[in-house]
């Protein structure tokens, strides 16, 4: 497998462009106000982009529903202007991933408009039909009598996202096709063909959405990673250096099916929600990290020890960061993110601990998650420098509070969260043991109790990570430090003695033990 290099130092940035920065003053972010803002991803040390969809859509789920693959939303610009933002991207030695929706379209897209029709067509096996309106596909939602057509029409999220017809695994209704039948062969095709499309157009590759669920009846997924590896070899054969992160969650699957990296998602067995997202996080102080480690690790063996496991600081679906984890502490969540294997990825605006805003009416299909996707806020000036619309045009409703933070304060204050995500970035950069490749091990974690300490580690370099953000000292055995180098520290010191390490309470270190 292709594995393009730039991916082993990568630190991505989540951009929701919807949000990032307006510049046409119609409330609404644009590939302009991206291009604008590269300068500011840069110098805060990100090396990639991960943009959400940015194609023709409706917006019945913030353009997860698309209309046209091949045509960039009106909204943001033209199909030139994002080739532009491409480019502006590669001129800065930064990369861009587009986000890939191949499990469903709107129901507005022209191959669902043909597959409603009752006579065959192109496109009649496009989507998952049962052959009768009175069945319905068992365990999934459908669209129904909403044309002459006599079937039920399969929805794979919300119910204006018709399932697009990969095939079953084992099909065992006469409805359902085989993935080796025409019309799933072709809708495979097509998306390959959306594939190329942007990369020829200079797209980096594509983060892809819900990637682990396009063949149906595929419990163990082995149907669906047969599909993925069909497109790693049409990539390896036609882009080789376009690089592939899914939203799968279980990454011994996504990297057989030829994905470089894979995600930790907030829901399914993960526990990341143990971390930064629940009750008691670990982050906040009296949490458990326990969990989530065993399982890490369960994922890191199955993986081959590859370290691709992604960790977010959020995303477009979840609640803020700074919703649960605050002050130092979130500069303590940063200083774990950024000496993980995998590469980090930052929902735009975490750097400077922006809010989740409370009580919005949904927008766009994001109910509970629209506090999470309010406008990016930059200054002092109107609508914190996002856009010059009216208050009432903004696409999301800014975060009001008066003390909201900004990136202008941010940049003044030397002990902001942003220098600190800066720091610790620069540092992760000059050590190749604190990158995506390099091996982790962790020396101390245990139920319910304080601190995590890990080693990265590889040919050059051994790098002790400990992460105290319990209110209390506290104290771990383990014999393999002497002498250290202090590398990064927020808070107290470090101290050994006698095989034991003592961390004082709200701190964390990076050190050199080899
Ligand atoms: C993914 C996206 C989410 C979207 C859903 C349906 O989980 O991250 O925002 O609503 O898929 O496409
Ligand atoms: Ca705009």
């Amino acid at each position: 497998m292709n594995h393009p290099a730039w991916l082993d130092n990568a630190i991505f940035y989540e951009i929701y462009p919807q949000s990032f920065k307006d510049t046409n003053g119609d409330g609404i972010g644009d590939f302009n106000g991206i291009i604008e803002k590269l300068d500011y991803i840069k110098e805060l040390g990100c090396t990639a982009i991960w943009m959400n969809p940015c194609f023709d859509s409706p917006f019945g789920d913030a353009g997860y529903d698309v209309a046209d693959y091949y045509k960039a939303a009106p909204r943001y610009g033209t199909n030139d202007d994002l080739k532009r933002l491409f480019d502006e991207v590669h001129k800065r030695d930064m990369h861009i991933l587009l986000d890939l929706v191949p499990g469903h379209t709107s129901t507005e897209h022209k191959w669902f408009k043909e597959s409603v029709k009752p006579e065959r067509n192109e496109f009649t096996d496009r989507y998952v039909w049962t052959d009768s309106i009175w069945e319905e596909p068992t365990g999934y939602g459908s669209l129904r009598g909403i044309s002459d057509r006599d079937g039920s029409c399969m929805v794979n999220f919300f119910s204006h996202q018709p399932a697009l017809n990969y095939g079953f695994y084992k099909p065992e209704k006469s409805w359902q096709q085989a993935v080796t039948d025409e019309g799933p062969k072709a809708t495979l095709q097509e998306m390959m063909n959306v594939m190329a499309f942007w990369l020829g157009l200079g797209c980096d590759g594509f983060r892809v959405d819900m990637a682990g669920s396009l063949v149906k009846n595929d419990e163990d997924g082995k149907g669906t990673i047969a599909l993925w590896r069909q497109v790693r070899d049409f990539l390896n054969q036609k882009f080789p250096d376009a690089a592939m992160v899914s939203e799968w969650g279980e990454p011994d699957k996504s990297l057989q099916g030829g994905f470089h990296m894979d995600f930790l998602l907030h829901f399914g067995p993960s526990h990341y929600n143990d971390l930064f997202r629940c009750e008691h996080p670990f982050f906040a102080g009296d949490g458990d990290a326990s969990a989530f480690v065993a399982k890490y690790l369960e994922n890191y063996e199955k993986s081959e020890r590859k370290g691709l496991i992604c960790i977010p600081s959020g995303n477009h679906d979840m609640d803020r960061l700074a919703r649960t984890i605050t002050g130092d502490k979130a500069k303590i969540v940063f200083s774990f993110l950024l000496s993980m294997p995998g590469a980090p990825f930052i929902y735009y605006g975490d750097e400077i601990g922006m809010r989740y805003v409370e009580g919005l009416t949904s927008v766009e299909g994001g109910y509970s998650r629209t506090g999470s996707r309010s406008p990016m806020q930059w200054d002092d000036s109107v609508n914190a420098g996002f856009s010059s619309a009216s208050k009432e045009k903004l696409y999301v409703p800014m975060d009001e509070s008066e003390d909201r933070p900004n990136v202008k304060r941010a940049m003044e204050d030397p002990d902001s969260l942003y220098h600190e995500v800066k720091k610790l970035i620069t540092i992760r950069q000059q050590h190749s043991a604190l990158q995506s490749l390099a091996d982790i091990r962790f020396v101390w974690v245990k139920e319910n109790a304080y601190p995590l300490a890990y080693i990265r580690e590889n040919a050059e370099e051994k790098i002790l990570v400990v992460l105290n953000p319990s209110d209390k000292e506290v104290a771990f055995k383990c014999d393999e430090v002497s002498a250290f180098e202090e590398l990064y520290r927020l808070g107290g010191e470090l101290t050994v003695q006698d095989g034991m390490i003592t961390i004082p309470a709200v701190s964390a270190c990076w050190v050199s033990i080899k």
